[in-house]
Order: structure tokens, then C-alpha cells, then sequence
């Protein structure tokens, strides 16, 4: 009789035992991340925008699984109204640079509750036919999000087009810019290789990098070259601050966003006036893919494709010392400009 009212007992202990393990592996997995358990600090003034001080994070968090799932299946009319889902124009944009960093940018930005990407490169200020088509056809291309949350887009082309500054501005006149950079001579060389790769797929033959950066009959950095031209990172600027302030502008390393990413991200925090909430375990670094990859939640995480992390080809030392000798003023005056120094060599 006792062994049986034992059994019985330790039965129901199990069964109370796995219901308790498995609510917590389910709070843990829709909370996100274990630091995300510990208590909110106290935002207060430190979100910019109307009414997003008073929304706590916690409750974004949550209902981020929701948004997501609303956003692959469409969700309904009746959804988006009850749900008081809206699609908003972005309150930052990540400008550029081509092949700075700018995928991997805009995906760990997205780790924080507050944030939402839109997915696609939307080419809206830089393309005159989607320009024509009006600023609520670029509302609509937005993802659905909780008026609380900022939206944040990517188009690296942005920074090099010359009419783009002034069409931001006359959307609006204070959004904050990102430019992620990368030391110019490899970025020239990341910018080759992912053409050269377009050409290869295509069967076709393309020239050697040298042949292309070195004018040959001047010996000298060939400008012409579109790959060089967007390296020049200060002339770019120029042009934006006829538009914008200094202030408006963030800088990120793109070389440190590969190696060490969280010091850059909580930069990009703190200037977009957000609570720290991207930490050290939403990044982990993935040995076989050489990069950090994303962790949202014990469930999930993603690294980003393999078009990103190309292995450059060999380039001929001595064009790699021209080329490092002709961006050298031109860094210098983007150090100066900007405030940031990246001692590139
Ligand atoms: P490479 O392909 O030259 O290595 P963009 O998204 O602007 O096109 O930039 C692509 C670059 O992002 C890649 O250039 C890669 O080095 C860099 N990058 C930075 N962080 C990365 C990450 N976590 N995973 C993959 N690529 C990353």
C-alpha cells in the first residue's frame, strides 16, 4: 500500500516537474534572451520619439513573434486594425557604403525589440521611377510594426547619388543616418569581387582588379573606376552635409562590426536614443562561416548568407600601397569631418 501511494506520488511530482521545465523553456524562448529577463532599466527620455518611453520593451519583445508571423502570412485588414499594426516611414536609414557592412548592420540592428528592418533594399530616393511613384507608395514597402518601434532601412546606393540627400530631407528634415565604412582599399576590393562574381555566374570574362583601379597610361589611381570613386568616402559627405548637420550623421566601423561587433552596435544604441538591449548573446562567432552570426532566442538564430564574407583575390601588393597612398587625405579629412578616427593605413 505504501509503495504504491509512493509510485503515485512520484508520478505526480514528474509530471508537475516537466510541466514546470517546460513553462520556463517556453517563457525563456518567447522572451528572447535571458538577459532580456532581467528587470527594464528605466528608458525614461532616452527614446526620441512620441509615446515610446512609456511602452515597455518587454511587451515588444513578446509580441515580436506575432509581427513576425503577421508579416510571412499577410496578415488581414481585420489583423493589422486590431493588432494596431502600422507601416512607417523610417526614423533612421543606413546610407551606405557598398559592401561597408551595410546587410549585417541592418540584421543585428534588428536584434533590439524597438527595431524594425524592412528586408528589402527598397532603392526609393536613388531611383527616379519609384521616386515618381510617391512617398506613400515608400510608406507601403514599410513592414508592419507597433507605432513604438522605429523602422530602419538599408540601400547602400543612397550615399553616392546626388539627388538622394535632398529627397531624404524633404521627407524629413531631421531622420538619423547610419554610414557603416570600411577601410577603402578593401572595400574597392570587396566591390570588385561581388561584380567579378555576377560575371563568372554569367560565364563572362571580367578584367583583373589592377587593370581596372591603375589607369594605364598614366600609371596613376584610375578615379573613373566606380569602385575607387565610392571608396572617396569625404566627397560623398559633402555633398550630404549641404542638407544635414554633422549631428545627424553615426559612423560605423565596418572593419570592427566583423571582428567585434557589440561595442559598434551599442554605439548605434545610443545614438539612436535606444535602451542597450543587443547583447554579447544575441552575437556568437561561427568558426565555419569566420563571422558572428545571430541568436534572437535559444530557438532561434541565423548567420547571414553566403554572398556576405566573399573571399577577395589576390591583388598585386604594390597597387594595394598606390591606392592606401591615394585615400590617405581624403580619410584624413573624413576623420576630421566626422570625429571618428579609424587609423586606416
Ligand atoms: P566581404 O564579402 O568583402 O567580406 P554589404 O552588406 O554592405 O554588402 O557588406 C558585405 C560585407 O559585410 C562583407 O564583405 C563582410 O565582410 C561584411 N560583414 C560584416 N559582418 C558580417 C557578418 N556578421 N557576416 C557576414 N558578413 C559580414
Amino acid at each position: 500500500m505504501l509503495f504504491k501511494q509512493q509510485a503515485w506520488l512520484r508520478q505526480k511530482l514528474l509530471v508537475l516537474g516537466s510541466l514546470a521545465v517546460g513553462s520556463l523553456l517556453y517563457l525563456v524562448a518567447r522572451v528572447g534572451s535571458l538577459d532580456r529577463l532581467q528587470p527594464i532599466c528605466p528608458v525614461e527620455g532616452r527614446f526620441g520619439a512620441r509615446g515610446q518611453a512609456d511602452f515597455p520593451l518587454r511587451a515588444l519583445q513578446f509580441k515580436r513573434g506575432l509581427l513576425h508571423e503577421f508579416r510571412k502570412g499577410n496578415a488581414s485588414q481585420e489583423q493589422v486594425r486590431l493588432h494596431e499594426l502600422v507601416q512607417q516611414l523610417p526614423k533612421a536609414i543606413i546610407i551606405g557604403v557598398r559592401k561597408g557592412g551595410t546587410r549585417a548592420l541592418l540584421e543585428m540592428l534588428n536584434l533590439h525589440p524597438a527595431v524594425v528592418k524592412a528586408s528589402q533594399e527598397i532603392h526609393f530616393f536613388d531611383n527616379d521611377e519609384n521616386y515618381a511613384k510617391g512617398i506613400e507608395w515608400y510608406r507601403k514597402k514599410m513592414p508592419l510594426s507597433y507605432p513604438q518601434q522605429i523602422t530602419i532601412e538599408k540601400s547602400p546606393a543612397y550615399f553616392i547619388t546626388e539627388e538622394v540627400p535632398e529627397r531624404i530631407y524633404k521627407m524629413n528634415s531631421s531622420i538619423k543616418l547610419l554610414i557603416i565604412v570600411r577601410e577603402p582599399t578593401t572595400r574597392a576590393i570587396s566591390d570588385y569581387t561581388q561584380v567579378l562574381e555576377g560575371k563568372e555566374r554569367k560565364n563572362k570574362t571580367y578584367y583583373k582588379f589592377e587593370k581596372l583601379a591603375i589607369d594605364p597610361n598614366t600609371c596613376e589611381v584610375n578615379t573613373k573606376y566606380k569602385a575607387v570613386r565610392t571608396s572617396i568616402y569625404t566627397k560623398h559627405l559633402e555633398r550630404w552635409l549641404k542638407y544635414f548637420p554633422i549631428e545627424q550623421f553615426h559612423v560605423v566601423d565596418g572593419d570592427r562590426l566583423i571582428t567585434e561587433p557589440l561595442p559598434e552596435l551599442q554605439l548605434v544604441e545610443k545614438f539612436l536614443n535606444l535602451p542597450p538591449r543587443i547583447s554579447q548573446y544575441n552575437l556568437y562567432f561561427n568558426a565555419t562561416r569566420g563571422f558572428y552570426c545571430l541568436r534572437f532566442n535559444i530557438i532561434f538564430n541565423k548567420c547571414l548568407a553566403g554572398s556576405k564574407g566573399r573571399i577577395h583575390p589576390e591583388v598585386d601588393p604594390s597597387v594595394i600601397t598606390k591606392l592606401r597612398k591615394f585615400f590617405h587625405p581624403f580619410n584624413q579629412k573624413f576623420y576630421q569631418i566626422t570625429g571618428r578616427t579609424l587609423n586606416w593605413p
